[in-house]
């Protein structure tokens, strides 16, 4: 990491004024001969105790422990990495920093990107001047102007406007020493299919946005459409030596500080909403470009945040986006929030229609995901059917169940037990049994083995594999109710499963697959536990085919010969070959079976 020497830093700490540092972000009042105090800039506080000693270079907040150097300053109240913050006070405060002597071979790596990074910055401000100075791009700017974005803010993201021509950017780049491999590599230009050889402009005739990292430099473009019949909508740089559309975050450049100051981050989809956003007072936004959050982004918006604030469309992609999102920041520091935008509008679209303040009370409006989860999970659900209410039951108890006490658990479960016309009482205990089935039937990697002997508390805690097959042949009969009712008056539990608890689950479902969870017996815990994990595992996976049903009592049914045929060749009984000879059949019948699911595929 540390291509800047030692003494580099040490010359940047000696430059850096604390008190002019830490003023821009709170009021300072002196209080003895090395030491000024403030209010914290790290939490909310109306006393002053947050402390700087301008000497040691040193900062400590006695409320929320907050405390560090000058770069640990700027790391927090700019989410920026260590050398950002190094570089950042070295501008600030004058300082030429010196890098290492690193072998020849990073040299010439580093002196490419430099170059790469000078081609990508000076396009961008050719697009940008054509964008305001060229008649033909008198239409985009009207476009944009028309869509109620000022020129400030067009200027302050740098938007611009690639040439009709086809060789405009690859002429002026030329000209200022740049190669035709250079342009290729950061994506300026194309080559030809039709002419080999030969190369041309990448971008024409479209609005540029550029995508920089967090320090501002240019990294890609996105590029819209101007004409009607122009496709795609948006043309974007493709993955290369310098633009990686997994880590990119539109707008992280200019968002950054705003973000880290309000602690939270909001998400919008399209450029565009960014840049409104920005012109309506609200810097702490970055666009994820129409894509899927990644690991990536989640990474780098960590550092940054501690809320994600979802804005995106309420259109089902975005919906979706914003299951995946919740996947990726589970187990992380990261809070989510979303944000209610009305179907079919975008941030932009709001902004230009009712103005920024409709847009800003939205965002305060965000509720925590767990409660749009659930929201959601009620909205799809049917709950005129007791079938349909089980189903949404089996999926909102974990979403609930994994929730701490709270007055907004409380609230959930009120509104839950309203929409599935249950007792709260009820619910709630529907809701923890269906929690410790999971944490039942999912172990954790790392749980002790079971002492042996001891007392079987944990009936499903282990599943071998024969077991687990059993859970899932009735797992399939609850995913569909009518073959499974079929299949379940077709088989003897008691011949068929080795489980004892699941043989009582059989025998509680048969005639009870349209209301699993009703009619469990009160004394039975166990039961309802086990009962409440199938119906969850259930409702995970969906509706089934009756071939599922019938592959998952096919391979219970060998299983039970296998059983049979052990226990004949241990007694030394006859008949072991007419058992042979069944499970033979048994086989045959998974393949047919087999080979009508791979067909359905
Ligand atoms: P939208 O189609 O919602 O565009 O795509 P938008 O942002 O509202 O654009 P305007 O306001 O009509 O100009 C959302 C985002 O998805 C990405 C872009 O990042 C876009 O901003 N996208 C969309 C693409 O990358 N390619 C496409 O062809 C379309
Ligand atoms: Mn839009």
């Amino acid at each position: 990491m540390s291509r800047y020497t030692a003494d580099s830093r040490d010359r940047v700490r000696d430059a850096v004024d604390m008190v002019a540092l830490v003023s821009g972000r709170t009021e300072l009042r002196r209080s003895g001969a090395n030491s000024y105090f403030g209010r914290c800039p790290f939490h909310e506080e109306r006393t002053g105790s947050f402390h700087v000693s301008p000497d040691d270079k040193l900062y400590h907040c006695f409320g929320c422990q907050a405390s560090g150097d000058p770069f640990n300053f700027v790391m927090e109240t700019e989410g920026l990495d260590f050398v950002g913050a190094l570089e950042a006070l070295a501008d600030r405060f004058g300082v030429a920093l010196e890098t290492v002597d690193e072998d020849p071979e990073a040299v010439g790596r580093r002196a490419r990107r430099e170059r790469l990074h000078a081609l990508l910055g000076r396009a961008a401000g050719y697009y940008a001047r054509y964008l305001w100075e060229a008649r033909e791009a008198a239409p985009a700017r009207e476009y944009l102007l028309g869509r109620g974005l000022s020129e400030a803010t067009l200027r302050e993201f740098r938007v611009g406007y690639g040439p009709s021509a086809w060789d405009r950017m690859l002429t002026v780049s030329r000209r200022a020493g740049f190669s035709e491999e250079e342009l290729l590599a950061v994506g300026l230009a194309q080559r030809s299919k039709a002419t080999p050889g030969q190369i041309y402009d990448r971008f024409r005739e479209r609005i540029m946005f550029p995508a920089a990292d967090a320090r501002g430099r240019v990294l890609g473009f996105g590029a819209r459409a101007m004409r009607e019949n122009q496709r795609p909508k948006y043309l974007n740089t493709s993955d290369g030596e310098l633009y990686h559309k997994r880590s990119q975050l539109f707008g992280i450049d200019l968002a950054r500080v705003a973000a880290a100051r309000a602690g939270r981050m909001i998400l919008v989809e399209g450029y565009t909403d960014v840049l409104a956003l920005h012109q309506a007072g609200v810097a702490n936004a970055v666009g994820i470009m129409g894509t899927a959050l990644t690991e990536e982004q989640v990474n780098e918006l960590e550092r940054v945040v501690k809320v994600l604030e979802l804005c995106l469309d309420a259109d089902r992609a975005g919906q979706e986006a914003m299951l995946r999102a919740a996947r990726l920041a589970e187990g992380r520091k990261l809070e989510l929030r979303v944000v209610p935008l009305p179907e079919g509008r975008d941030p932009a679209e709001l902004i230009e229609r009712d103005g920024a303040p409709a847009l800003r009370s939205l965002v305060a409006r965000s509720t925590p995901f767990v409660v749009f989860h659930v929201e959601r999970i009620l909205e799809r659900a049917d709950t005129r059917s007791a079938e349909g209410r089980d189903r949404a039951l089996a999926e909102l108890a974990p979403v609930v169940a994994g929730l701490p006490a709270s007055v907004l658990r409380e609230d959930l479960l009120r509104r839950v037990a309203g929409r599935l016309e249950l007792s709260e009482g009820r619910l709630a205990s529907l809701v923890s049994a269906a929690a410790a089935g999971r944490l039942l039937t999912a172990p954790r990697r790392d749980a002790p083995a079971p002492e042996p002997g001891a007392a079987p508390t944990r009936p499903l805690a282990d599943l071998d594999q024969g077991v687990r097959a059993e859970r899932t042949f009735l797992v399939t009969c609850v995913a569909s109710p009518e073959a499974g009712e079929r299949a379940l008056a077709r088989i003897d539990p008691d011949a068929l499963l080795t489980s004892e608890v699941l043989r009582r689950a059989a025998h509680h479902l048969t005639g009870r697959l349209r209301s699993p969870l009703g009619e469990l017996p009160a004394e039975d815990e166990e039961l309802a536990r086990v009962v409440a994990d199938v119906v969850a595992r259930a409702g995970r996976a969906g509706p089934v085919g009756p071939e599922h049903i019938e592959h998952a009592r096919l391979v219970l049914e060998r299983a039970r010969l296998d059983r049979a045929i052990r226990r004949a060749r241990v007694q030394g009984e006859a008949g072991v070959g007419d058992l042979a000879r069944a499970r033979e059949q048994v086989l045959q019948g998974i393949r047919r079976v087999v080979a009508q699911l791979e067909r359905a595929v």
